[in-house]
This record gives C-alpha cells, structure tokens and sequence, in this order.
C-alpha cells in the first residue's frame, strides 16, 4: 500500500511545533526506538525525521513526497537554485514565526542597510542576504557561518549579522540591535511542484484539511457571555471575527440575554475588559479542539 513519506525536523526550532500539529492532526506514532524513521498506525504516513537544511532537497530529489520545514531553509535553498526551484509551498502552518534581521553592535555606526556598503555580514543565510541587499543596490562580503552567528561582531570576524530573530534574546545577550527585517517566516508544508502519485496526493490532501482545522481551530475561540439587552448591539460589535452569534434568553430575565459566539480571531484580555466595560458578565472562553467546515 502507497504511503506518504513526510520530512520533519529532527531536532531544532520545528521539531516540536511539526509533532504537536501531526498528533492534533491525529497520527499515531508507535513508540519506536528508530529516530530516523516513525511509522504512522492509523494513516499512511511515514515520518522521515531529517536534519532541517536537507529537508529542501530530500523532498526535491523524491527521496520525500513532502516535508515541514522553515520558510527561510526552503527560500535560502531555492535561491541556490537546482532542484528546490522546483518546489512550492502547499500549505503555510502558523507555528514557528520568526524574521531573519540584519543585526548590527548596540553602540556601532550601523545604523541602517545604507551604512552597510562594503561590509562583511555573518549569516547562515548567505543568499538570501546578498539578494536583499543587492535588489537595493548594497554590494557586502558575506561570511557563511552555520550557527553561533551572534558571536561574530564580538570576535571581529563581521560588522553585521543577518540572522533569524524570534524572542529577541540572543540579540539583547550579544549587545546587537536589529535595523532591518529581510524575511518574515513561518513553518510550511512542501512539495514538488506539478501533479504527483494520485494516491499520495489523497494522502496529503487528508493531511492538509486537517491541518487546516488544527490551524483555525488554535486561534478560535468560543464566547459564552450574558449581556444587558439594551447594551447587545455594542456587545455584539466587540466580538473578534464573530460571525453571527447566538442569543438566547436567560431565565426569569428580561433584562439580559445570554450570547454565544464562535471568535476566530485572538481573544486578548483588553476585549474582555471592554466587554465588561459595556456591561457584560460571566464571560468565558473556553478552547475549541477541532473544527471543521
Ligand atoms: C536561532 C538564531 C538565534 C536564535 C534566535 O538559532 O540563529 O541564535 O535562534 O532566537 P531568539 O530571538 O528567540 O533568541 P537556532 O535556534 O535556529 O539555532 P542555531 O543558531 O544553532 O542555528
Ligand atoms: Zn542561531
């Protein structure tokens, strides 16, 4: 029997993002001894779990028929052109945001990519910075460093760093300042570009509407709040991406009614308060665990 051959990261900034999504996605995995190799029992899945920098070209050669990887491997790799040009994303999966930033001392004269002109830059992502900069007509020695790239400035071998950002903190430890951001990025699914194995693609294609569910689902939320009758109009416009929600009445009240609300978009705590504000009580929201429409 067919089965689809994923690419995940072994170890590293997606490994455990791209393992949380395939379990909420409801793969099982046996608990093997073999970190190489994961078998899915109840879907025809098969992890293949990979250094990050190669899942790009396992997928491009077929080694893979798809794999979750950063969007700034895949566009690093494609830049390099050959096989990974072939390549293209065939679902973007919300976890693991980060930018890649250029990153100058705290107290240099960096400043801004103006200032950058005939300096050397430490990056892990060598094409992606000589593209940026050039597309704006800075020409820069890079110096291809595949990790620790914070440390260059300090050990004089760079003036400036290109490097992925994500809390800030290694920035801030390094006494580096970010002045410009190259890439936002965020984890992807990949595949082969053109039509691919009919039975894998039915395979993947089970993977991706539940993938997206597990998407829409970690931002939604359900809102149960009771309003005063009078205020529901308000209430109702301070609801984030709530379609059309329930109202029901509340027994023995005339003067409130209860409001149910499926919110698809970040509940933050300022929208609780200004529900409050506009008077409504006994707010909850509570997590939705799979959606699917
Ligand atoms: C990245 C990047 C920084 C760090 C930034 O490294 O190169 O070192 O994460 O994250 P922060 O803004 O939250 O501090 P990664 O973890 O990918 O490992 P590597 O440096 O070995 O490539
Ligand atoms: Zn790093």
């Amino acid at each position: 029997m067919t089965r689809l051959r994923l690419a995940v990261q072994s170890k590293g900034r997606l490994s455990e993002g791209g393992m949380d999504l395939l379990k909420k996605c409801g793969l099982r995995f046996a608990y093997g001894r073999d970190r190489l190799h994961q078998r899915a029992e109840n879907l025809p899945v098969d992890l293949m779990l990979v250094r990050d920098d190669d899942i790009p070209s396992f997928v491009a050669s077929g080694a893979c028929d798809y794999g979750i990887v950063g969007e700034n491997v895949l566009l690093e790799k494609q830049k390099g052109g050959g096989k990974p040009a072939d390549l293209e994303i065939a679902l973007r999966l919300g976890f693991a945001k980060c930018t890649l930033k250029l990153a100058a001392p705290k107290e240099g004269e960096i400043r801004s990519i103006a200032d950058l002109e005939g300096k050397t830059i430490a990056t892990s992502y060598p094409d992606l910075t000589r593209d940026y900069l050039a597309e704006r007509g800075i020409t820069v020695d890079v110096v291809e460093m595949s990790g620790s790239v914070e440390v260059a400035p300090r050990l004089k071998i760079a003036d400036a760093i290109c490097d992925l950002v994500s809390s800030g903190a290694t920035l801030e430890a390094n006494g580096l300042e970010a002045f410009e951001t190259v890439l936002v990025s965020e984890a992807v699914l990949i595949r082969r570009k053109g039509e691919g194995d009919a039975e894998i693609e039915a395979i993947a294609d089970i993977l991706k509407r539940r993938s997206e569910g597990v998407i829409a689902s970690a931002q939604t939320k359900y809102i149960l709040l009771n309003a005063p009758t009078d205020r529901l109009e308000a209430i109702k416009a301070l609801l984030p991406g709530a379609d059309a929600p329930t109202v029901a009445s509340v027994a023995g009240r005339d003067d409130v009614v209860a409001v149910h609300a499926v919110c698809r978009e970040r509940v933050f705590w300022e929208t609780l308060e200004a529900l409050k504000a506009e008077g409504a009580r006994a707010i909850l929201v509570l997590p939705i665990e799979k959606m699917l429409s």
